[in-house]
């Protein structure tokens, strides 16, 4: 194996993102997610209502109490603050370390109807250099595994697993994070079995890629979904469920020396996903050889969303909302989040 040139600077930005009980906030929606987000609210679906939106969040009091690294979108991390502070700099002013989201899209995977391949390889090194230049020290790539009939097949999970790992490997030569995000999505009527077993052939192909190209585990962090039912399974799971089924399948897959596990929300509600990362971290926490901590978006921001509308008069309520899911899910990373805390 080729041995990485930076990695104790990676080794301690990992280390950072997972420290102290606290976890990520992805806010890397792309103009086109962002837009549909805006446009069930009613909110103008414009660059300057994406930045007053990423302006509240960056500018909540205390957040970087509960938050240790934001993954920017490339529109983001070109735009500044109100107070005209370019996003990433207003981040690590609080204590936050600037991510970037890097990879270009998943788009349909030739020959394999209802299958996605995420795109963004060509050129990356020079856009990861000019990220580095602009403050970011960590980087996200997200792959997007479908669950239905016949699929997700190999030439998905083989072509999805080379792409993270190269993604992988060029950012740890430019001293930036891999965050590898295979996303088995929540769509379906599967059962959790199912999503167990599909989970476990994913993390297999992943990291035998990761192996190939010669990425430092200890300097890189997984992005996986909880391992759940299908979203429209009849046979829905209990918390409790959903917490064993997915350590036991990360302990089998997932190899130690990975610095932490940082879970993505995937269309679960904030209390749900608040629960379940608490009941990992409660019932499991002596079989645990990673960190186990989140990288919501939905799941942290939308109820500020709702709240805010697109209104300056309710900044302060929606960072308010914000602050208390962040709030819930570093409570979660210690196994002290209960319904308690929502009523409070
Ligand atoms: P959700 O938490 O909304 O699933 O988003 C996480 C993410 O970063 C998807 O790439």
């Amino acid at each position: 194996m080729q041995t990485v040139m930076n990695a104790r600077q990676l080794m301690e930005t990992a280390r950072a993102l997972v420290a102290d009980d606290k976890g990520l906030l992805a806010m890397d929606e792309s103009n086109a997610t962002c837009n549909q987000r805006f446009a069930k609210l009613g909110i103008p679906q414009t660059a300057e209502m994406r930045r007053v939106w990423r302006d509240l969040i960056v500018t909540t009091p205390g957040l970087g109490d509960n938050i240790s690294g934001a993954i920017l979108f490339d529109e983001t991390m070109r735009q500044q603050t109100n107070q005209g502070k370019p996003f990433a700099k207003a981040l690590m002013d609080v204590g936050i370390v600037p991510g970037i989201k890097v990879d270009t899209g998943a788009k349909e995977l030739a020959l394999h109807p209802g299958e996605k391949v995420t795109e963004g390889l060509d050129g990356l090194r020079e856009r990861l250099a000019e990220y580095s230049g602009m403050g970011a020290r960590f980087a996200k790539w997200r792959a997007v595994i479908t669950i239905g009939e016949g699929i997700p097949g190999m030439a998905c999970i083989d072509a999805n697993s080379h792409a993270l790992a190269r993604y992988a490997a060029l950012c740890q030569e430019a001293a930036l994070v891999p965050v590898v995000e295979p996303e088995v999505l929540m769509d379906g009527d599967h059962t959790l079995q199912r999503c167990a077993q599909v989970t476990e052939l994913v993390l297999r192909a992943v990291f035998k890629q990761l192996y190939t190209q010669g990425v430092m585990l200890e300097g890189m962090l997984l992005k996986p979904a909880m391992v759940s039912p299908g979203s429209a399974s009849a046979a829905q799971a209990s918390v409790e469920e959903v917490a064993d089924a997915t350590v036991d399948c990360f302990l089998r897959a997932v190899p130690a020396a990975v610095a932490g596990v940082a879970f993505l929300s995937g269309g679960q509600s904030g209390e749900l996903a608040s629960a379940r990362l608490n009941a990992m971290n409660l019932r499991l926490h002596s079989r645990l050889p990673w960190p186990l901590t989140f990288s919501f978006s939905r799941a942290i921001q939308h109820p500020a969303l709702d709240i805010w509308h697109g209104q300056s008069s309710q900044v302060a309520h929606a960072q308010k909302a914000l602050l208390h899911r962040a709030a819930c899910n570093r409570a979660a990373r210690r196994g002290q989040y209960g319904a308690a805390m929502e009523t409070s």
